[in-house]
């Protein structure tokens, strides 16, 4: 090997170099381009002062003096005279509950990262059954942490799930300098923590998550997710954060707050609150960490850099964050190959669903 490799002239050399850069451009050439080139200027008009006037001097004394008359379960003390640096509101199924306690032993647990305060609760919506309820309620007298809005939990409710819990982290969390929407996935809050602290100072203005460009509105009137022209007439969507899991900070959820009822609520959930941050002058940040709804094929160092992964099983769960946060580092060599391995491997897991997928779509859409 040695010999041979010693022996090769100067444009075979060339080629091997030329096909390395090419393997590494085609497998994170996407994610440079979108990191570095999706930041514009925000844009400030009178108006969007106006709103950040508001959004400042808003009065939350009607939703803080009567919670009932929007949440089931409200825990209104969790935040009181805490400083919280990021609260995650893990978004979940009321009849999940046993995915529930499996997160409240992994990254639910996680109550400081590098001496930060970190908060994780649950947000639902209200079950069909009555008996499913009845466990709730057990399961919250339990652990205190699940925030439950008037309204059925439903794919179609969605937006309203947004809407209502974007309410409850302004009313009655305000401390909270981020808020992180996630699903019921993977989530590396040790590396989010780290990010956000990066920031430097840039605490506020911040809507970040794996940004969807040009996405165009559902125009087929025989599919569920119809969107109807008098709803929405542009042609495209603006820039949002996909709804898997975003992070917004604490002054544009308040923002948000101030101009939910403008938009329109026949979007999709997260086209919603992209919506919202268009009008208030804001653009998504975008970072390839986070997954989307990609699950990301497993691997230690990998999970340690990335902030998401969706579809983890139980047996992931547990692992991946049993690895993930035992304090063994990961060298930057390692990084590098996690990397390349799990894009690789997920590259190829997609290629492989690639036949099953529109049948698996159905059956998760209708198992909801
Ligand atoms: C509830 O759990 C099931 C099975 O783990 C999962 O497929 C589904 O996506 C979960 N619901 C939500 C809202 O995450
Ligand atoms: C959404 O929630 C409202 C309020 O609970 C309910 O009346 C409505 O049926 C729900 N919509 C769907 C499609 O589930």
């Amino acid at each position: 090997m040695q010999v041979t490799l010693c022996r090769l002239r100067t444009h075979q050399w060339c080629f091997i170099l030329f096909n390395v850069i090419l393997f590494h451009a085609l497998l994170f050439g996407a994610d440079f381009v979108e990191e570095y080139f999706l930041h514009s200027l925000p844009h400030v008009d009178m108006k969007i002062l106006d709103i950040k006037d508001k959004a400042r001097k808003l009065n939350l004394e009607p939703l803080r003096g009567n919670p009932s008359k929007y949440y089931i379960l409200n825990q209104p003390e969790v935040c009181n005279g805490k400083t919280i640096f990021l609260l995650s509101l893990i978004f979940s199924s009321p009849g999940n509950g046993t995915r529930r306690d499996l997160i409240r032993k992994a990254w639910g647990s996680v109550t400081t990262v590098q001496g930060y305060p970190i908060l994780t609760l649950f947000a639902l919506g209200m079950p069909a059954l009555v008996t499913t309820q009845e466990e709730i309620d057990a399961e919250s007298q339990k652990n205190n942490d699940i925030i439950e809005g008037i309204f059925l939990d439903s794919s179609e409710n969605q937006t309203l799930k947004i809407i209502s819990m974007t309410q409850w982290a302004v009313a009655f969390c305000p401390s909270a300098l981020f808020i992180l929407k996630a699903d019921e996935m993977f989530i590396n809050l040790p590396g989010l923590v780290d990010y956000l602290l990066n920031l430097k100072g840039h605490l506020e203005g911040i809507y970040l998550g794996r940004v969807i460009h040009q996405d165009i509105p559902n125009r087929d009137p025989h599919s569920q997710e119809f969107v109807s022209l008098s709803e929405y007439p542009e042609k495209y969507y603006p820039d949002y954060c996909s709804g898997e899991a975003f992070i917004l900070s604490q002054d544009v959820a308040r923002m948000v707050y101030v101009v939910l009822n403008e938009a329109p609520v026949m979007v999709p959930a997260d086209v919603f609150v992209g919506i919202c941050a268009k009008s208030v002058g804001l653009i998504p940040i975008h970072s390839s960490r986070f997954s989307g709804e990609r699950h990301i094929t497993y691997n230690r160092c990998c999970y340690k850099f990335i902030f998401t992964s969706a579809e983890v099983t139980d047996a992931e769960t547990s692992l991946a964050w049993k690895e993930v946060s035992d304090g063994k580092e990961c060298s930057l060599f390692e990084t590098y190959y996690g990397l390349i391995s799990c894009k690789l491997l997920t590259y190829l897991d997609s290629f492989k669903h690639f036949h099953t997928g529109s049948a698996k779509d159905n059956a998760v859409y209708f198992g909801n």
